[in-house]
């Protein structure tokens, strides 16, 4: 496929390096509604680039920001002042700036700050406190916002904005309950929820009860679904895929996560994705076929009960 775009939003758990299989897989066709009940930054299905698409999420400042490009509130040339502005000052302040900008976001939930912050905060994280409250860390980089890194944010406001005015794109806040129900015969709804007992925030957890009812929601949809959840790393392996997605075609693929700056911390982590449909095979590369034979005693056909002996895993299991 052509260069991946990156959008001007970090989040965690966000999927650029796995755009190319996603995409692979799903073979969007024009007529085919695209849904994303969990866009976070958008990644996804704006590389997509479907002609219609309903982007969803839970966290309403996600939608406000791409609301504000989509009516022309946020523009390159608007964000290129804003952050020329506000980096000057980050530059003299530095943690005392940040945290200026973070109180105010908290009580005026501006788009601009938003991207101020996501983009100088520890690791983009999007993290809130119980009460709603940004609460991420500054990232310590008082010259973040230089030339260079303020024309890349532009440029990637410009790539979604032209993206967006072109297409039949709605982004709505709302809870996955209330987005899967509106998927019809034709539809494709990507999900990409946060991982079972690994977040806990006031916009970004996820419980048994939230798998269960998106398993159900998802199990009585007429439309085409894929699922991004996690198969297992060196020390656990994701039980709930057995449990609520053993029917489904799965397939699955290394990646690495990075918790911190160090080496050290790169966690490679069996990634899956789960479907109610089979995907056509894999375009003939070379990247592809070695990918597809190494993977291959890990994938399993619909029907798919997880067995023993076959995760990587070398750590004790829960
Ligand atoms: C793993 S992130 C999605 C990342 C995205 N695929 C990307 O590549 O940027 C999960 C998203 O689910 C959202 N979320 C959490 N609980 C939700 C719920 N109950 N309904 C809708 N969205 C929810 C979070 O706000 C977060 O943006």
């Amino acid at each position: 496929m052509s260069k991946i775009f990156v959008p001007p939003i970090k989040c965690q758990g966000i999927k650029t390096k796995l755009v190319p299989w996603i995409l692979e897989i799903v073979r969007l066709t024009e007529r085919q509604r695209w849904i994303e009940p969990f866009m976070g930054s958008g990644v996804v299905g704006f590389n997509c680039r479907p002609a219609s698409a309903f982007f969803a999420d839970k966290n309403p400042h996600l939608i406000r920001f791409y609301r504000a490009i989509q009516v022309g509130e946020i523009t390159p040339t608007k964000a290129r002042a804003f952050l020329e502005a506000e980096g000057e000052r980050l530059r003299k302040d530095g943690q005392k700036y940040f945290k200026t900008v973070r109180m105010r976001f908290n009580e005026t939930a501006s788009p601009w700050d938003f991207l101020f912050l996501n983009r100088s905060c520890f690791n983009g994280l999007i993290r809130f406190n119980s009460r709603g409250g940004f609460n991420t860390p500054y990232n310590h980089k008082p010259e973040r916002f230089d030339a260079r890194y303020i024309s890349k944010i532009a440029n990637q406001i410009d790539y979604v904005q032209k993206a967006m005015s072109m297409k039949n794109w709605d982004f709505v806040c709302a809870d996955f309950r209330d987005v899967i129900p509106r998927a019809q015969v034709g539809d494709v709804i990507y999900c990409d929820p946060p991982y079972l007992g690994r977040h806990v925030d006031y916009f970004d957890s996820w419980s048994e009860e939230d798998e269960h009812d998106m398993a159900a929601l998802l199990a009585g949809t007429q439309a085409r679904f894929l699922l991004s959840t996690w198969h297992s790393n060196q020390f656990r392996r994701n039980e709930s895929l057995e449990r609520h997605w053993g029917s489904f075609t799965m397939k699955t693929r290394q990646h690495f996560y990075h918790v911190g700056a160090k080496e050290e911390n790169r966690n490679p982590m069996l990634e899956a994705l789960v479907m109610n449909f089979e995907p056509l095979p894999a375009k003939n590369c070379a990247e592809h076929a070695t990918l597809v034979e190494q993977l291959a005693l890990l994938e399993k056909p619909r029907g798919y009960t997880l067995g023993t002996g076959e995760l990587p895993i070398s750590g004790p299991r829960p």
